[in-house]
């Protein structure tokens, strides 16, 4: 328990760090620009770990501040979501909202999502608890794989590998010539690693193959009760001593652990520290020229009330309250307005911020600085092949020039333009690399005007392949 408290207090010490201003700096490491959408993030992030020092009857009272991002397609919405998983170390699931359907319909309801995110939490904790107990489990589990090598285990099965070396009758009273203690020290020296030896596991579950689709917890559900009337059952197998070592400690640290602790902490965090993203909620709103469904969408928005307000869900670690849980939707809102969400879901996500249209401005910077750049990530595929690129400044101006025409003559699609320019541009390159080993192709404005001046002055062309 008090580890608990222990764990707790690291994960809010992490928090603690985490200031607006830091949040900031590191999405910054991915995504360019979009300032006001960050710190909408930043604060809403903050403002957990704030509510958390409060008094018990005054947190009850502070609700999340749901935010909406609005930007067009290619913007960077689903980027920030991604990298905000990445930083944040409390549990997180994105969602599209398209994949829900409304309560009744077949499909997913609206309420997975919180299971999903409690899910994401337990695993989390279990991981940390795994992390704790680890050194513990594996003495443990180097006793049992002792007990495996020197065949004390199950005397039906021969010599596991051959070792010891002496005998050379395969008689088995021969066999623990080392003593456990020998064994132990070369297992420990990681001598033994490259050995096969067989050990026993416990079966994970029982795998079932056909999951009809909104009966995942169902399915979850069945498995528990499945697992609960055939406990342990055993599984033989040959592998190496040291995959057998990580096994066997897993399973030690699992029998170290309490499945109930586990969830009822996850289920703390879940409520008090969960973000759920709702992506594609643009998708959802009825005013969508001549797509049909229209009322089942509205259904999932009337679903959506509740979890965003603040209702009890129940999972198969407990019932879990959504009253703290920060969401944040976004949307490009290309066709429907936020206007056409029904207004009791639009007044649930009071933060509304924009992501501003790119321009060659930041396609620049999106080329060139993101720690992931699709410059850096071509280099370094075609550096595999011994084939060295260089991007000069012009070259990557160009690049970004022509990402820009592109989407203003033909779709807008953001900075997703770019990877199809890049695509296109090294073509011939990714293709003849393993012919090209040595070379280095410098990329500079008479190279991409070379490669994409025609196409994109042909705008009928330019609309199929870029
Ligand atoms: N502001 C940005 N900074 C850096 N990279 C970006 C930015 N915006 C978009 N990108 C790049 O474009 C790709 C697509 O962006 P993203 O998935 O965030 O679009 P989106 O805004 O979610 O669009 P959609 O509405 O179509 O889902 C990203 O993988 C990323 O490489
Ligand atoms: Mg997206």
């Amino acid at each position: 328990m008090e580890s608990r408290e222990k764990r707790l207090s690291q994960l809010e010490k992490y928090l603690e760090t985490l200031t607006p201003k830091r949040v900031i700096e590191e999405l910054n490491r991915y995504v360019i620009g979009q300032e006001e959408a960050k710190k909408a993030v930043a604060i809403a992030l903050r403002n957990r770990w704030r509510r958390q020092k409060l008094p018990g009857d005054l947190r009850n009272e502070v609700a999340p501040k749901n935010i909406m991002m609005i930007g067009p397609t290619g913007s960077g919405k689903t980027e920030i979501a991604r990298r905000l998983a990445q930083l944040i170390k409390a549990p997180f699931v994105k969602v599209e909202a398209t994949k829900y359907t409304e309560v009744g319909y077949v499909g997913r309801d609206v309420e997975s999502m919180v299971r999903d995110l409690v899910e994401e939490a337990y695993r989390m904790v279990k991981k940390e608890m795994v992390a704790q107990v680890k050194e513990r489990a594996r003495g443990f589990a180097e006793e049992r794989l002792v007990d495996y090598l020197l065949g004390n285990h199950s005397p039906e099965i021969s010599l596991p590998f051959p070792f010891p070396l002496g005998g050379k009758e395969k008689t088995q009273p021969q066999i623990p010539k080392y003593k456990r203690e020998e064994l132990l020290e070369k297992l420990r020296r990681g001598e033994l690693d490259n050995e096969i030896v067989e050990i026993e596991i416990t079966a994970k579950g029982i795998p079932m193959v056909m999951t009809p689709p909104g009966m995942e917890d169902f399915q979850n559900q069945l498995g528990e009760i499945l697992k609960g009337l055939f406990p342990g059952s055993k599984k033989r197998r040959k592998v190496k001593v040291k995959e057998a070592l990580e096994i066997l400690t897993q399973e030690e640290a699992e029998k170290l652990l309490d499945p109930n602790e586990i969830a009822g902490e996850a289920i703390y965090r879940a409520e008090n520290f969960g973000i759920i993203f709702i992506d594609e909620i643009d998708k959802i709103a009825i005013k969508q020229h001549g797509v049909g469904g229209g009322v089942s969408r509205e259904g999932v928005q009337r679903d959506l009330l509740p979890l965003v307000e603040g209702t009890t869900v129940s999972t198969k670690y407990g019932p879990v309250k959504t009253d703290h849980i920060l969401f944040i939707a976004a949307g490009a809102f290309h066709l429907a307005k936020p206007s056409d969400l029904i207004p009791e879901l639009q007044g649930r996500f009071p933060i509304r911020v924009e992501l501003k249209p790119l321009t060659k401005r930041e396609f620049i910077r999106i080329l060139t600085e993101p720690k992931n750049a699709l410059t850096r990530q071509y280099r370094e595929l075609l550096k595999t092949e011994g084939v060295y690129l260089e991007f000069t400044d012009d070259g990557i101006e160009r690049i970004a020039h022509y990402a820009e025409i592109l989407n203003e003559k033909t779709e807008n699609i953001g900075a997703r333009r770019l990877h199809t320019v890049m695509e296109k541009l090294l073509e011939d390159i990714l293709f003849s690399a393993p012919e090209m080993k040595g070379q280095t192709i410098i990329v500079d404005a008479k190279f991409v005007d070379a490669k994409l001046g025609d196409l994109v002055e042909d705008t009928e062309l330019a609309k199929y392949i870029l």
